[in-house]
């Protein structure tokens, strides 16, 4: 199994372009399923999460085919088995979000149930609750999703938590549905904006994307479409977090500082200079982290998927900082990694109390999820001597190329084999 070996010390410098984002590129492809023409994809991150989703259209009779430029298109029009099977499904759980697009295409869908998680029990009732109510018949059969409707039907929905994935699943779902579906209590994330922004070019109606109310008018078909994947937020956030650590100075092209403003906040807080231009980040460290406390929430609060990164970062940091997780019920499994190599940490329930250490020491550690490894690695670049991560698998389910791109930062990484 692959491995990270870094030599930490050398402060970030230079320019890097941030890829797609996994979490926009996953749903936006499993729109695809609802539409019997093909759908084109710019800005398609390289992933294993990615690769992961078109084994699983590809087992649906959706034709996956690459252009000169890498635009990915998909092809829904031969879909011939609603089903996504235990085997992709318990690798990533976001396969989950091709249950409401089948059921409004074929009437019918068969989806493993995602089963327990690293970072905590993440269940998809509130998928079920909003599809039950525009008229789908579920049941739960031999670990399987069982959903059955005709023709699905529009209908109020108030999620009972702010959930993604789930905003998303309902809002495909809805857009083949008959009549008015209204989901309150939506997402805001910047992905669902993205989806929304790819539905509509496929000729979906749907208001109100960016809010906590959308609104969508059910259409009997979707055309093909080209879209462009929006650029990764949390990527974005965690170069600008490992930068910040190890005292650089760096320069994100191809992103977006409008997306992680609650991300860029925190960074000035712990005493970042930040220049955004365009599609451009830079920043510059004046002097040593200060820390910084935080709570997750939903957008636009600070994200949980950049709770780990800035906990690596606040381990280093002066003074002692407070971080709060309000969305996933155990996601500080990285603490216990980060003391192995001198970090101060103590937990208490959903809140990690992190006091600076003035050097961390490297050492031979492994994560049990995608931004626990992260973390791993931005304390690597910082420690002093060999830090080896282990199970860097996590990583390339959702970071593309990233020891390429921090060794294009000047830092000491190679992967391992
Ligand atoms: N929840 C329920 N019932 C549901 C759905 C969610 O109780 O039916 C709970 C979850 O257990 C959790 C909270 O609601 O406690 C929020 O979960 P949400 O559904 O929003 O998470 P998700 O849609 O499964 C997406 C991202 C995650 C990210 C979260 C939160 C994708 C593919 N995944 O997951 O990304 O952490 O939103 O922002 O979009 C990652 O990229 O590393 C990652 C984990």
């Amino acid at each position: 199994m692959d491995k990270l070996l870094i030599h930490g010390g050398v402060p970030l410098a230079g320019e890097v372009r941030i890829s797609g984002a996994k979490n926009a590129a996953l749903p936006i492809m499993c729109a695809a399923l609802l539409s019997s023409a093909p759908l084109r994809l710019a800005n398609v991150p390289h992933l294993r999460d990615v690769t992961t989703l078109l084994n699983l259209l590809g087992g649906m009779g959706v034709a996956v085919s690459l252009d000169e430029k890498l635009g990915l298109e998909l092809d829904a029009g031969r879909l011939h088995t609603p089903l996504a099977p235990y085997d992709l499904v318990k690798t990533m759980r976001a396969s989950i979000l091709v249950l409401g697009p089948l059921l409004a295409r074929c009437g019918e869908a068969r989806v493993s149930l995602p089963g327990g998680c690293a970072i905590g029990q993440r269940p998809v009732d509130q998928h079920i609750k909003g599809l039950q109510a525009m008229g789908a018949d579920i049941s739960v059969e031999h670990g399987y999703i069982i959903a059955r409707a005709k023709r699905l039907r529009g209908a109020r929905i108030c999620t009972d938590l702010v959930t993604v994935t789930g905003t998303e699943n309902l809002m495909m779902a809805a857009c083949l549905a008959e009549g008015v579906t209204s989901i309150e209590n939506a997402a805001r994330e910047p992905e669902v904006v993205d989806l929304a922004d790819c539905l509509r070019a496929m000729g979906a109606r749907i208001e109100g994307a960016g809010s906590d109310t959308i609104t969508i008018e059910g259409v009997s078909a979707l055309a093909g479409a080209g879209h462009r994947i929006m650029p990764d937020r949390i990527e974005t956030g965690t170069f600008l977090a490992a930068a910040a650590a190890t005292g650089g100075s760096v320069v994100l092209r191809n992103t977006n500082a409008r997306i992680l403003e609650a991300v860029l906040d925190k960074l000035r807080e712990s005493g970042a200079s930040i220049d955004a231009q365009g599609d451009t980040i830079a920043l510059a460290m004046e002097g040593p982290p200060r820390s910084v406390n935080l709570r997750t929430a939903p957008y636009p609060g600070f994200p949980t998927d950049m709770q780990a990164q800035f906990m690596a970062l606040d381990c280093i940091a002066r003074g002692t900082a407070v971080l709060t997780e309000t969305i996933f019920e155990n996601r500080f499994m990285h603490a216990l990694e980060l003391q192995r190599l001198g970090a101060d940490i103590e937990i208490t329930g959903n809140a990690a109390v992190v006091k600076g250490v003035p050097q961390l020491d490297g050492a031979t550690v492994m994560a049990t999820d995608l931004r626990a490894s992260a973390s791993l690695v931005i304390a690597g670049l910082v420690a002093r001597g060999e830090t080896l991560v282990e199970r860097i698998y996590h990583l390339d389910r959702g970071y593309e190329c990233i020891e390429e791109k921090l060794s294009q930062l000047g830092a000491r990484i190679k992967r391992v084999h």
